[in-house]
């Protein structure tokens, strides 16, 4: 068994090395300016902690969690995108530095690089893993598309389950199915890998809180993104829907009137507004719910406890990062 610490310098020793050709050298360039910058690197770790609840680590799960790594930064580059986001872990986007046509491309070859590396797969798994990760795929772009419908609807429009749902598709799926994966490399059983997928599922869902949360409140510094990314484009985040939820009449209009008129200072004024409603303290209970239900499901799997660790301590981290 290894830590998190230990599972990432593994994983990164094998990970970063050229991924593609030069020439083209604006498209390839592009591709590789996000991975050399980096990422917390969670979802191939998380394929290998799958893989080490039930059975000593296989090659398997690194070529599985090169093609999750790469998969999540394909979906990075093209979110920037969609999102208007000029900074990613402390830098430019792909799009600022090198055009939207060529990070399109850029995110579009890397995904077919996801399929040559599931291609490479040698276990008897290789198609359960291959629909397991498509099915993950998928959902992510229907999550996308909600987040996206939901930026031009009315808040009132958008219940609180409907963020949820929304942010369990765009983010948590992946967490999920990458933990999943790793546990069929593992040979851990259908009962075990659907505990183990649900616990990816609410670990995902408190870590998105986690995400807008520090997209509102964070230190930029550490974050690496925007601050106030999420403010300027009105997304239905759940610190605006909670916002709203529990705000006077007199703070509603304030908002709402924010979002209409998009003045130079609405981050500052709409952070006010979320301070005074107290949203950020609402966060923390919101997070402990989900992590809570997270760690039912890890207790339903049948491993020793001792096994376990390594999740729990990742989990703690995830919840409670500052990047
Ligand atoms: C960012 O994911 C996108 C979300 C789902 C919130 P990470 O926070 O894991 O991004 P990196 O890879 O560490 O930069
Ligand atoms: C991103 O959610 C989820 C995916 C990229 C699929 P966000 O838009 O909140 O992620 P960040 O904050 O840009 O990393
Ligand atoms: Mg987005
Ligand atoms: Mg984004
Ligand atoms: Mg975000």
């Amino acid at each position: 068994m290894h830590s998190f610490k230990e599972l990432i310098a593994q994983f990164s020793q094998q990970f970063d090395q050229q991924h593609f050709p030069e020439q083209p050298g604006r498209l390839y360039n592009a591709a590789s300016h996000i991975l050399d910058i980096g990422g917390k690197r969670i979802r191939p770790v998380l394929c290998l902690m799958g893989n080490e609840l039930f059975d000593t680590l296989h090659p398997d799960a690194f070529q599985v969690g090169n093609a999750v790594e790469l998969f999540h930064n394909f979906t990075l580059i093209h979110d920037d995108i969609m999102d208007k986001a000029p900074l990613r872990r402390g830098k430019p986007t792909v799009h600022m530095v090198y055009g939207d046509s060529a990070a399109i491309l850029a995110g579009d070859v890397m995904l077919i690089n996801v399929y040559e590396r599931l291609n490479k797969i040698q276990g008897r798994y290789k198609q359960k893993v291959i629909s397991v990760f498509n099915k993950a795929a998928i959902e992510v772009c229907e999550g996308q598309q909600l987040d996206m419908d939901f930026e031009g609807m009315q808040p009132e429009e958008v219940l609180y389950n409907d963020y949820v749902h929304m942010i369990g598709l765009k983010t948590s799926v992946l967490l999920a199915a990458s933990l999943q994966l790793g546990a069929i490399i593992g040979g851990g059983s259908e009962g075990n890998q659907e505990h183990i997928y649900a616990f990816g599922k609410n670990i995902g869902i408190a870590f998105q809180i986690q995400d807008d949360y520090l997209d509102a409140f964070g230190d930029p510094e550490k974050f690496g993104k925007q601050q106030g990314g999420d403010i300027l484009v009105n997304k239905k985040t759940f610190l605006l829907l909670k916002a709203l939820e529990l705000c006077n009449p007199a703070q509603h209009a304030a908002l709402k009137q924010l979002m209409e008129t998009s003045p130079a200072d609405k981050v500052e004024k709409v952070l006010e507004l979320f301070r005074s409603c107290k949203v950020d303290e609402w966060a923390e209970k919101e997070k402990e719910r989900f992590q809570q239900k997270a760690f039912e499901h890890l207790d339903n799997i049948a491993v020793l406890s001792a096994r376990k660790k390594s999740l729990m301590e990742l989990a703690d981290y995830l919840l409670n990062r500052q990047q």
